[in-house]
């Protein structure tokens, strides 16, 4: 998968830094064609010549130091990149990436590359936690940048917690895995792809809405983009699509049928005029569990310094088809902050699902909002796939080849 890719690779200057030379060498024994953009900071850590010696290619630093008259170094590596990889990335780093600064070698490539972007944090716990990295690196990831991930552990500076950079076996891994979709969504597009024709699928995407009254909700952080993806998916796949979507942030898909609606009783009723033709159902949307015990039909008036309002339970749309089920191929998702796989085959049991798509939503880059996502698929045996960090029209496309090989395989 590596061969020939020619992978960008800057190093900045925290301890993790000297880890970059591992993972030059591992790039390199897969065939990757790596060339290193140092900042000063990591010099301190490791040496240039090391980097070079690995990767058999001139390592950068200075931008003024051109060394080959006929190309803008920075602007050359920009264009040529099919990856730029940052390993280890300094909180530094990601906020002149989030805020578009360019003051050196790194930065200024960063900026002019059209390239996919990957970095893979390392720094101190607090330093990680602190909600201007924590935002900086959503702000990032909003924009497409993808993300691995430090694992938690033992810290150089003392700490234990999260921060260290992902062991240089992973990262190779991951990179791995990013080309290898990248050539199965080619492979998918260039070919008149027909695993779902004849099908009929139903995705619900986005949030509901709650109304309180005529001029105030609760919603929640739903973009819509992860059922959008599936629902594209299926099209492309050959499927016939319906789209049941509440409240997103960006446009449906072109080609499939869409039923806008707000509250979770009206997704539900959407949902269930189509089911008995459905072969695939997917619950992509972010359903709200509780709702207003009263809408107000006029403007609420402020009254008072505090203001309770009683909320009772929504009908469980996954869960009652789960107990109508017969021969719908259905998959739930499930979004949570903590003991992921844990609720997630709970909920899987529950409602009845044929698969459970688990996503984290507590990582940067997973979830809501994202362009991103990364997801263990469950069935009652347990781990189908872990998909890690990955655009959702991947994950959209890999979760509909289970799910259709699933079916062909029942059939
Ligand atoms: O829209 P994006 O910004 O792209 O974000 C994607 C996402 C995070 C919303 C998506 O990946 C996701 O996880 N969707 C499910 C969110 C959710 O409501 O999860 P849950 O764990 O609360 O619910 C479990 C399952 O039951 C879901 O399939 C949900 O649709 C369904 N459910 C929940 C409550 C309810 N009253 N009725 C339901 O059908």
């Amino acid at each position: 998968m590596l061969n020939g890719k020619k992978i960008v690779l800057g190093v900045t200057g925290g301890i993790a830094a000297y880890k970059a030379a591992t993972l030059c060498s591992r790039l390199v024994q897969k065939g990757a064609d790596v060339h290193v953009i140092m900042t000063d900071s990591a010099k301190q850590f490791i040496t240039e010549l090391t980097l070079q010696t690995l990767t058999r290619n001139v390592v950068y630093s200075d931008t003024f130091d051109e060394r080959e008259p006929s190309v803008v170094s920075h602007i050359h590596l920009a264009d040529m990149a099919d990856l730029v990889l940052v390993a280890p990335a300094t909180a530094n780093v990601i906020a002149k990436m989030a805020h578009g600064m360019a003051d050196d070698m790194l930065s200024t490539t960063l900026l002019a590359t059209t390239a996919p972007v990957m970095i893979a944090p390392a720094m101190n716990v607090h330093m990680y936690d602190h909600p201007a990295v924590q935002h900086n690196m959503r702000l990032l990831v909003d924009r497409g940048t993808l993300m691995i991930e430090p694992s938690e552990g033992q810290l150089a500076c003392g700490y234990v917690g999260k921060g260290r950079l992902e062991e240089p076996e992973t990262i190779v891994e991951v990179v791995e895995q990013f080309f290898e979709s990248k050539e199965a969504a080619k492979q998918g597009l260039n070919q008149p792809v027909s695993l779902l024709k004849g099908k009929k699928v139903v995705v619900t995407a986005g949030g509901t809405i709650e109304r309180i009254d005529p001029v105030r909700y609760i919603t929640n952080d739903s973009s819509g983009k992860m059922g959008f993806a599936i629902a594209a998916a299926a099209r492309d796949l050959g499927a016939e699509v319906t789209l049941v979507m509440g409240s997103t942030q960006v446009q449906p898909p072109a080609n499939v049928d869409v039923i806008r609606v707000q509250s979770a009783q009206d997704m539900y009723e959407a949902v269930s005029r189509h089911w008995g033709h459905a072969d695939i159902v997917v619950k992509a949307a972010a359903v709200a569990d509780y709702r207003p015990k009263e809408v107000f039909e006029e403007k609420m008036k402020k009254k008072g310094d505090t203001l309770s309002l009683e909320l009772v339970k929504n009908i469980d749309i996954l869960e009652t088809l789960g107990k109508q089920k017969s021969h719908q191929f259905l998959i739930g998702f499930a979004a949570e902050t903590h003991s992921v796989e844990m609720y997630a085959r709970e909920k899987l049991e529950r409602k009845n699902c044929d698969l459970i798509v688990a996503n984290d939503v507590a990582r940067p880059g997973i979830g809501f909002g994202a362009d991103t996502n990364a997801v263990h698929i469950y069935d009652r045996k347990g781990l189908v796939e872990e998909l890690q960090v990955m655009s959702k029209e991947d994950i959209a496309h890999r979760l509909l080849v289970i799910a259709a090989e699933r079916i062909a395989g029942r059939n």
